[in-house]
């Protein structure tokens, strides 16, 4: 099956690394216009034009704001809607994984969890809703993780702030359907991404980026962590027009590490 956006355009927060400048290199291969957004500017130059390598002759925009602010999602929603005339699909991706002991999460850790990771959903959320519902056609993807439905020990502040973010996402489907406003949460597992990379950094092994993951992937159901052009794949379909009748699930996309459904 060949999945087609046929020139819709789309706004990917956190597209600069990771799994968003996956989805943002599959959606531009698939016909899509991508508007990626995330705060270091030298790292949007490169991500735009591997994008462009990917999918030659595709619309890129690259937008650098700080979307856990109301004025970076209305900037960054203003420069996509201006270079493509409307923002058709919105990713919410953007995020970081902030998690520890329930005593150590400070206020501020809290409300930086929350200003990053949901409110940036709710304010971006009602800047596209208009248009998406004047042209009755949107999709919205919340991208999320496996905590949001399974919160594990020491997993504040991400897990509550994701659990929040799937009741959102409930809530702005129910609201969008008779609107064709389609939106779904895609809860990831563990998948390869610049996180991981960071954190190999991090941890000082001698072991290659790639020996080092794959020993830890050892221990996930499937015997790996995921690929982002998995993850890609998966928003693709979905904002395709196949994905036409899914509306207010939480899909997992974590090779069945979840202990829920
Ligand atoms: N990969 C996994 O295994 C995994 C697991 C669970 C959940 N997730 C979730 O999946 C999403 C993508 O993860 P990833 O692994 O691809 O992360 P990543 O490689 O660290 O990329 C994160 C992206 O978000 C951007 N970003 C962070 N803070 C931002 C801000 N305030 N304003 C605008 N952009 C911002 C980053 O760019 P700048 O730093 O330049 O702003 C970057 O483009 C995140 O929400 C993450 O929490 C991932």
């Amino acid at each position: 099956m060949q999945l087609s956006l046929n020139g819709r355009a789309a706004l990917i927060t956190g597209g600069s690394k990771g799994l968003g400048l996956a989805i943002a290199k599959a959606f531009a291969g698939a016909g899509g216009k991508v508007a990626i957004v995330a705060r270091n500017a030298e790292q949007l130059a490169t991500a735009e034009a591997e994008i462009k390598v990917a999918a030659p002759g595709a619309e890129v925009l690259a937008v650098a704001a700080d979307i856990s602010t109301a004025a970076g999602c209305e900037a960054a929603f203003a420069k996509a809607e201006q270079a493509f005339g409307q923002v058709d699909i919105l990713i919410n991706n953007a995020g970081t994984s902030q998690r520890g002991p329930f005593l150590e999460v400070s206020d501020a850790l809290w409300q930086n969890d929350l200003d990053l990771k949901l409110f940036a959903a709710i304010r971006l959320g009602r800047l596209v809703w208009p248009g998406m519902q004047a042209r009755r056609w949107g999709r919205i993807i919340n991208v999320l993780n496996t905590g949001a439905k399974a919160p594990p020990a020491e997993g504040a502040p991400t897990a509550v702030t994701r659990a929040a973010g799937m009741a959102l996402t409930k809530v702005q489907a129910n609201e969008g359907a008779k609107h064709n406003i389609l939106v779904n949460a895609m809860l990831v597992g563990l998948i390869d991404s610049d996180q991981h990379r960071r954190r190999h950094a991090a941890s000082k092994t001698n072991e290659s980026y790639e020996a080092w993951l794959g020993k830890l992937g050892q221990a996930l159901p499937m015997g790996r962590y995921g690929r982002p052009e998995e993850f890609a794949a998966t928003a693709l379909f979905l904002c395709s027009e196949g994905g036409g009748y899914i509306a207010g699930v939480a899909l997992n996309v974590d090779g069945g590490r979840s202990p829920v459904v």
